[in-house]
């Protein structure tokens, strides 16, 4: 017989998706308008104590629009980290900056301290701009991604970013639900901006779509009109800008509102996961389950395994074969052929760490005897 195939994080739709796709279909509003959408929003706005929340067609996008409503312009230069899916990276170009590539920390987010170190040292403030020494070019953001549901830690990043007029833009994309302990604020809504991306991989789905959130109206009025066309006059389609059609529909703001609803009980599920990971894979002595921080509440997104170097891609191999889903970490963004001759910043620790991570069957549905078959086959790997 052959063995089930484990996949890597699947959704799972078994609330009220079915229902609230019928009434959608039924009430003939499937475009990018309809209750569902604004229920969604709500929603969000209300699980993530956030101002305002807006949806749109993607993560990829909502990073985009982000950025251009943060005031990034043509030639200017935006601070990001090389370990990351490469969404926020195209997101920079898209809007014709240029990335500044940054090292992570243990938790694989941006480091904080080597960011703080990079401005002090490598930039001037001068004119309400934060200058680049080498370039000469204006740094107007950075993006933080909270990777994997890891919050970043930017206690101190804020008020220098602020002192710096350098706007935040927090890619949540891998990470709702994951709130800070000491403040109790949700990834996303502690800089300028915060995204969220709903994907077929990510924690909860919409199909496809993003959220965009925002803590003053003019910034949410701003969003809604560019990613809707830049209608100044729907009646007569006047457009005094160049817009986008970056708006999402009911249908999947149906799908994104019934997973919501089940958001308390798939983080508790993860965390169920994470913890029998760690607990069985961390008594041998080559394998290691990264932890997640302590000063954050997880989403336990998805569980990265650390082993030698020397056998990452022989245990990728195993796994593969035994029908285990499992993959290596993104290709470091600095190295990306687009990318490679852009400036980066002391990138040591990234480095170590794409060569010794693996990432792990994590869906919160995940059988037990699955979860055991994982375990139990990376502990019968020969090192
Ligand atoms: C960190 C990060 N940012 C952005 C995105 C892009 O989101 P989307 O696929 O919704 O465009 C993803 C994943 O897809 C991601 O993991």
């Amino acid at each position: 017989m052959t063995k089930n195939y484990i996949p890597l994080h699947e959704p799972k739709f078994n609330g009220n998706e079915v229902k609230y796709l019928k009434e959608c279909i039924r009430s003939s509003w499937v475009s990018t308008n309809g209750l569902f959408i604004k229920k969604f929003e709500k929603h969000i706005e209300k699980y993530t104590k956030s101002k305002y929340a807006i949806f749109c067609i993607n993560g990829t996008h909502a990073l985009q629009i982000s950025l251009l409503v943060a005031g990034v312009k043509s030639g200017d230069e935006v601070i990001v980290p090389t370990i990351t899916f490469i969404a926020p990276i195209n997101a920079i170009s898209y809007n014709h900056a240029k990335p500044i590539f940054m090292d992570c920390d243990e938790y694989y987010n941006i480091d904080e301290e080597k960011t703080i170190e990079f401005i002090n040292k490598e930039t001037i403030y001068k004119n309400g701009f934060t200058i680049n020494k080498k370039t000469k070019k204006i740094i107007r953001a950075i993006i933080v991604v909270h990777t994997f549901g890891n919050a970043v830690n930017l206690n101190q990043l804020v008020p220098l970013c602020k002192k710096r007029n350098i706007k935040i833009i927090e890619d949540a994309s891998e990470a709702l639900g994951t709130h800070y302990i000491k403040n109790e604020k949700y990834a996303g809504t502690v800089g300028d901006f915060g995204v969220i991306s709903f994907n077929g991989n990510k924690i909860i789905t919409s199909g496809a779509g993003g959220m965009i959130l925002v803590k003053n109206k003019k910034n949410y009025d701003r969003i809604k009109y560019l990613i809707y066309q830049a209608k100044n006059d729907a009646l007569n389609f006047i457009h005094n800008e160049i817009g986008y059609n970056f708006a999402q529909t009911n249908l999947n703001a149906a799908l994104g509102l019934a997973q919501l609803e089940n958001i308390e009980k798939i983080i508790s599920a993860k965390e169920k996961i994470h913890d029998t990971y760690k607990k069985n894979l961390n008594l041998t002595s080559n394998l290691k389950l990264v932890d997640v921080p302590e000063y954050s509440k997880n989403n336990y997104w998805l569980n990265i395994l650390k082993v030698n170097r020397k056998y990452k891609k022989k245990l990728l191999h195993f796994l593969n074969k035994e029908r285990i889903l499992a993959r290596p970490v993104w290709q470091l963004n600095h190295l990306q052929v687009k990318y490679k001759n852009c400036q980066t910043y002391n990138i040591q620790k990234a480095v170590y760490l794409h060569k010794s991570s693996i990432c792990l069957p994590s869906s919160y549905h995940l059988r037990k005897e699955d979860l055991f078959r994982v375990i139990k086959t990376l502990t019968n790997f020969k090192f």
